[in-house]
């Protein structure tokens, strides 16, 4: 990864030097509570795994998601004739589609997809995808962190941003907040955010969701110790570690572990020394904040936007907010 300079979202004008994807993993590993990143699930086989966890019986935020968008889309686009659908954390495409599905064919070519996402494959197919199935749509992707290069954006004019999939839970609470706050910045009046939230719910429908009886999720989780040898040159065998998902009643949250099975020793040219990890020991690989409508009305605050509508299923289970400036 390239070296960037960025500005910070306070506005203080301190430029800071982005970190390199080793940086940022190693940091993570030599943290007295190991963690690695979870944008680094995604690689391609990560994604393809977040696919499958998309279509479990049991991971019910993405088909919830769907049926919120596909129930409302009418009343989304409206008045959203030739806008730029900007997509925070794209992944596949199968959302904005929804979205697209209901615009005049003549109106799908005025506009213009953008994608910002951590996997270029992702974003690849993507643009394969909806050419196919919309033709002429002009598709100009972002391959970045969005966390540290979401201003990328700013070329673009009568932006709707789309954030879904409760993508935001996995950052924490203070976080997610200045992420919000950034994007109100960079939202100009009349542009909107689409924002989708997971809510707190019944504690054994969300750990069901994170520990699936097919294991993809575990997979998932253990994958990441693929790309950590991709990225790190390091010796992890993902089957000495054991998948580890749980929800924690204070903070809200879903965290997902990987648990050491045995004790073992990790190289890597980048280690100063072998990294013992003891039998028992975790590595944190993701958190997923649930929300509540408190949070709704705490984003709109902070990012000077406007709520407009706050769709829900009947269970209440996923939340679509739409907000404008
Ligand atoms: C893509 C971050 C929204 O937190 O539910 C799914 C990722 N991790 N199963 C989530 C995920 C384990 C997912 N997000």
């Amino acid at each position: 990864m390239e070296r960037d300079l960025d500005i910070l979202a306070d506005d203080t004008f301190r430029k800071i030097a982005m970190k390199t994807e080793e940086e940022e993993m190693l940091a993570g590993l030599m943290a007295a509570q190991k963690h690695l990143p979870c944008k680094f699930f995604y690689d391609e086989t990560g994604s393809k795994l977040f696919e499958q966890i998309t279509r479990l019986e049991e991971y019910y935020p993405s088909r919830t998601e769907k049926s919120i968008l596909k129930r409302h889309a009418g009343e989304l686009m409206r008045g959203a004739e030739g806008a730029s659908l900007v997509e925070i954390a794209s992944g596949d495409c199968s959302k904005i589609s929804i979205l697209l599905q209901v615009l005049p064919k003549s109106m799908v070519k005025t506009s213009t997809y953008v994608p910002v996402d951590v996997s270029l494959s992702a974003l690849e197919e993507s643009r394969c995808k909806l050419q196919e199935r919309f033709g002429a749509i002009e598709v100009c992707g972002i391959v970045a962190d969005f966390m540290q290069q979401i201003h990328l954006v700013s070329q673009h004019e009568n932006r709707i941003f789309c954030f879904f999939g409760s993508t935001i839970g996995n950052l924490d609470r203070r976080d997610a907040v200045r992420f919000v706050a950034k994007l109100g910045k960079l939202i100009k009046t009349g542009e909107r955010l689409l924002l989708g939230l997971d809510m707190v719910k019944d504690k054994a429908v969300l750990e069901r969701a994170y520990n699936d009886e097919k294991g993809i999720t575990a997979r998932f989780n253990k994958n990441i110790l693929n790309v950590a040898n991709k990225i790190l040159g390091t010796d992890f065998e993902p089957e000495y570690f054991r998948h580890h998902a749980f929800f924690d009643d204070e903070k809200q949250r879903i965290e997902m572990h990987l648990v050491a099975i045995r004790d073992m020793i990790v190289k890597s040219p980048f280690f100063e020394r072998d990294l013992e990890i003891p039998k028992g020991q975790t590595i944190h690989t993701e958190n997923s904040h649930k929300f509540t409508s408190h949070h709704i009305g705490e984003f709109a605050s902070v990012s000077g936007l406007s709520v407009r509508a706050v769709y829900t299923d009947s269970n209440r289970w996923f939340t679509l907010a739409d907000y404008i400036k």
